[in-house]
């Protein structure tokens, strides 16, 4: 591990990051600093940065950059700290651009159907700012009142209805982009479609986003919520192809396995069902007719699948509960173990159900809890291996249970990552999905822009 910074270096950063963007936006305490050690993903342990820089417009990341690159300087960015590779996580006391202070909505234009905002935009504001006006904002990383766009747009961030509505790069339609020399890019899609696509998904390792315009869709007039009740979680997972086999496309196809029904029930207290493998959560949305039309033959195609009971929510609020309940899982893991190494695995839709069995088998092959559960309707899983760290043998063997999952995945044709990104976690994987010669390639690029490695040194590709 890296020395920590000298007294006087932290001295010198704090005296002229503070002359950039006032002495206030500069923390340098040691207890403030160790909250920006780590983002989501408990069991990742980075250090504290040397310090945190919180710039409130473009023109102070842009000098803040312009000084990182001069004095050499490594940059780590930052939006609310939600994600769950490590995307933002220090590993050698860096210098935190925290963005989350630039956080304007500037405009939201109905007939335009486009909205822009500032990355530190909380993704859920954004959704909501945007209702009122009979628009939707589709993609939500599970943790929409938490997470903001910016971070959307480095991990390119998905969530259950990317299986209807796509992900963050589908919405994507101009960015303002600084690199590191403090040059300032403003990239449209119309214009510099494929220079845009690269830096939706680079995890802060090519430039800093600071502002993102977005494309916003009609409202679908209306949504039912189906809960679909299955005693096996094997029918559950085979339900997900047969239901896209005819033709029905719902918004969203969430799966979610005993582990994560007992958690949130104890958390949320829905009255999910407690005596079954699994429920897939099922939003089917359209004109009133068509989500009608299709609630109804997604409701006979799970009973005749072997769901037990499909249960429609009765209201809004109650379909709500629903979602609150799916996006609460992460958290509510907590309760069978304090950490957890969380997958975001992706497998062709026909393997879903091997690869739900397979994970089961690993948990019961190596002894630790594996909760299953995500974007089925997409293949993008997330088993969650459960473990307590205090105990060194649980530890190790969640971690090589985590290793048997990535194994299991890309043997079935699968991704390392459906939507939260490479960051630390998965950069040894790499490989498995990125053949050496794209690899060299992407290298490449990134020496192109950043030839000294100062921008989120040690993710996605370092
Ligand atoms: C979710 C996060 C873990 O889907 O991606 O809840
Ligand atoms: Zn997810």
């Amino acid at each position: 591990m890296t020395a920590a910074p000298s007294p006087s270096a932290t001295a010198a950063a704090r005296r002229d990051l503070g002359r950039l963007v006032g002495s206030e936006r500069v923390i340098t305490e040691p207890a403030a600093l160790f909250g920006y050690s780590y983002d989501s993903t408990t069991v990742l342990r980075g250090t504290p940065p040397l310090a945190v820089v919180q710039p409130a417009e473009t023109r102070q990341v842009a000098a803040v950059l312009r000084y990182a690159n001069t004095h050499d300087l490594p940059v780590i960015p930052r939006g609310s700290g939600t994600g769950l590779s490590g995307g933002c996580v220090p590993l050698a006391h860096e210098l935190v651009l925290d963005l989350s202070r630039i956080n304007r909505l500037r405009a939201v234009e109905t007939t335009r159907r486009r909205a822009i905002a500032e990355p530190g935009v909380l993704t859920g504001d954004l959704l909501t700012a945007v209702t009122p006006a009979g628009l939707f904002y589709p993609p939500d990383p599970s943790s929409l009142k938490v997470s903001s766009l910016g971070g959307n747009v480095a991990e390119n961030a998905g969530g259950p209805r990317g299986l209807k509505y796509g992900v963050t790069q589908d919405y994507v339609q101009a960015l303002e982009v600084v690199l590191l020399d403090g040059e300032v890019l403003s990239l449209r899609r119309e214009e510099d479609g494929d220079v845009l696509a690269l830096f939706i998904g680079s995890e802060g390792t090519l430039g800093v986003v600071t502002l993102v315009e977005v494309r916003l869709i009609p409202t679908p007039p209306a949504r039912r919520a189906l809960l679909a009740v299955f005693p096996e979680l094997a029918a559950a997972t085979r339900t997900v192809s047969i239901i896209l086999r005819e033709g029905i496309t719902p918004a969203l196809i969430e799966l979610m396995d005993d582990i994560a029904i007992h958690c949130v029930e104890a958390y949320r207290g829905l009255g999910l069902p407690l005596d079954v493998e699994a429920i897939l959560l099922i939003e089917t949305d359209g004109d009133e007719r068509a989500a009608d039309r299709d609630a109804a033959r997604v409701r006979d195609l799970c009973m005749a699948a072997g769901a037990r009971e499909v249960r429609l929510a009765a209201t809004a609020d109650e379909a709500e509960a629903l979602w609150t309940a799916r996006r609460s899982i992460t958290g509510a893991l907590g309760r069978v173990r304090p950490d957890k190494i969380g997958e975001d695995i992706c497998v062709p839709r026909p393997a879903i159900p091997t690869m739900a069995r397979r994970v089961k088998e690993i948990g019961r092959e190596y002894d630790v809890p594996v909760v299953l559960f995500g974007h089925a309707g997409d293949g993008n899983l997330h088993p969650n291996v459960l473990f307590s760290s205090l105990d060194a043998d649980e530890r190790q063997r969640g971690e090589a249970a985590a290793d048997a999952i990535i194994a299991a995945a890309t043997e079935l044709g699968g991704v390392i990552s459906g939507e939260h990104g490479v960051g630390i976690m998965k950069r040894k994987f790499m490989p498995l999905n990125v053949d050496p010669a794209t690899m060299a390639l992407m290298h490449t690029f990134k020496r192109a822009v950043d030839p000294k490695g100062l921008l989120n040194p040690g993710k996605l590709l370092a």
